[in-house]
């Protein structure tokens, strides 16, 4: 049947043999990675959540790495079999043991982002509908997109929990023949706004996926980065709940690392694994594996929550006086991000194409939501990466930016 719209000329000119609906919707979004900003030298660096370079383990790394080669010689390089894989393997299991039910199983994954690629192949149907916090992490609603044309965004509210708005959302889309499948979330200090879900609002969730038997993706990215207590995360609120949970060592290591895992019951765990379809990466395995067995993790953690912390102080410290200027943000409570709320009659391209002037790059967060939907006037500004002797400099560059 012919198609009208975009998305029909896309098919009708690739008439020979047309590429599959999803991968042109795929190729009718923005290419992956086109929100990263292009810097220039002397330009400060908000945008990248990334970690600063001495929270790398550089050293470390390079001593794990002679000794793992030492060992193991020819046998990094292989398919598989490395001792130092397998110490990775049972790091993973005892460093996730408290989220886990006997029902359930752990997996590695090439990152986080792998797993939430994962998962929705294993769970979501292409008619179904993937429910997400709005804004969220972008490349979360890429993928998502891959699969689905029925991802829906449930707004913030600034002073309560959106729970009858979800529950408006899957009524919405069960009855428009999309049911949900899955609710994906980031409880703890979101990407991009930084926000926690509360213990009680975790524990909402958690009631209405048990309730409605749809998953819960949890993203818990930032998890281990709290400055002060961390709440328990929605897979360890009750075994029984459908919750898969993701993880990754990008934000407490480094992300070209490309280790993350993925926890939840067996049977979608086993799912996922015959899915991805790849070895992940034996050397890096290998690697990380030799690293950790020679770290005490824990003391690591403790060490880059306090960097974190400072970051995130001095970050809302040098941010303050904008609120002068009607700019609004919580500080952080962990993670790496904060959230501006802009002034009127500004909005997040607006201001950070202004930034581009003043050589201060953050991202606007329009990346954050749906296509279509409205520019949330705000922009994400990290706190992870830049030196902080240019918190200063670059809310000064804010402060004068906003006055045009
Ligand atoms: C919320 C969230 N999930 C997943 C990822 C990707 O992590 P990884 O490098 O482990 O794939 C990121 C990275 O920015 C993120 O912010």
């Amino acid at each position: 049947m012919a198609r009208e719209g975009p998305l029909g000329d896309f098919m009708q000119n690739a008439r020979i043999a047309p590429l599959s609906e999803s991968a042109v919707r795929a190729l009718m979004g923005p290419a992956p990675g086109a929100w990263m900003p292009v810097l220039e030298p002397g330009d400060i660096n908000w945008a990248s959540g990334y970690p600063f370079p001495e929270a790398v383990p550089v050293d470390g790394m390079n001593q794990a790495w002679h000794d793992m080669i030492a060992r193991e010689r020819d046998q990094a390089f292989q398919y598989l079999g490395a001792r130092g894989q397998g110490y990775l393997r049972d790091w993973l299991q005892e460093y996730t043991r408290d989220l886990r039910s006997h029902a359930d199983g752990v997996m590695l994954t090439l990152g986080a982002f792998q797993g939430i690629d994962a998962v929705v192949r294993a769970v979501v149907d292409p008619g179904r509908s993937i429910v997400v916090q709005s804004p969220t992490y972008m490349e979360a609603l890429e993928v998502f997109q891959n699969y689905t044309p029925h991802v829906v965004g449930v707004p913030r509210e600034n002073h309560r929990f959106p729970i009858d708005t979800i529950r408006r959302l899957m009524t919405r889309q069960n009855e428009a023949g999309h049911p949900v499948a899955a609710i994906y979330w980031q409880a703890d200090f979101q990407n991009p706004t930084g926000i926690t879900t509360s213990l009680e609002d975790r524990q909402a969730l958690v009631e209405l996926a048990a309730e409605t038997g749809v998953w819960l993706i949890e993203d818990a990215a930032y998890r281990e980065l709290s400055f002060d207590q961390a709440l328990p995360p929605l897979k360890a609120l009750s075994p029984d709940v459908p919750v898969i949970h993701l993880g990754t060592l990008s934000k407490t290591v480094g992300p070209g690392l490309r280790i993350g895992w993925a926890v939840g019951p067996t049977r979608v765990v086993h799912a996922m694994e015959r899915m991805k379809k790849d070895l992940g990466h034996p050397l890096g395995e290998a690697l990380v594996g030799e690293w950790l067995h020679a770290t005490e993790y824990a003391a690591h953690l403790t060490a880059l929550r306090m960097a974190y912390r400072q970051r995130a102080d001095a970050m809302a410290e040098a941010l303050r006086p904008l609120a002068d200027q009607g700019v609004t943000f919580q500080r952080a409570l962990g993670g790496y991000f904060m959230w501006l709320d802009l002034p009127q009659p500004w909005t997040g391209d607006r201001i950070s194409a202004q930034l581009r002037h003043h050589r201060l790059s953050v991202l606007s967060g329009s990346h954050f939501v749906l296509p279509g939907d409205a520019d949330p006037r705000a922009v994400r500004v990290s706190f992870s990466y830049a030196p902080m002797r240019t918190f200063p400099e670059g809310a000064r560059r804010f402060s004068a930016a906003l006055r045009g």
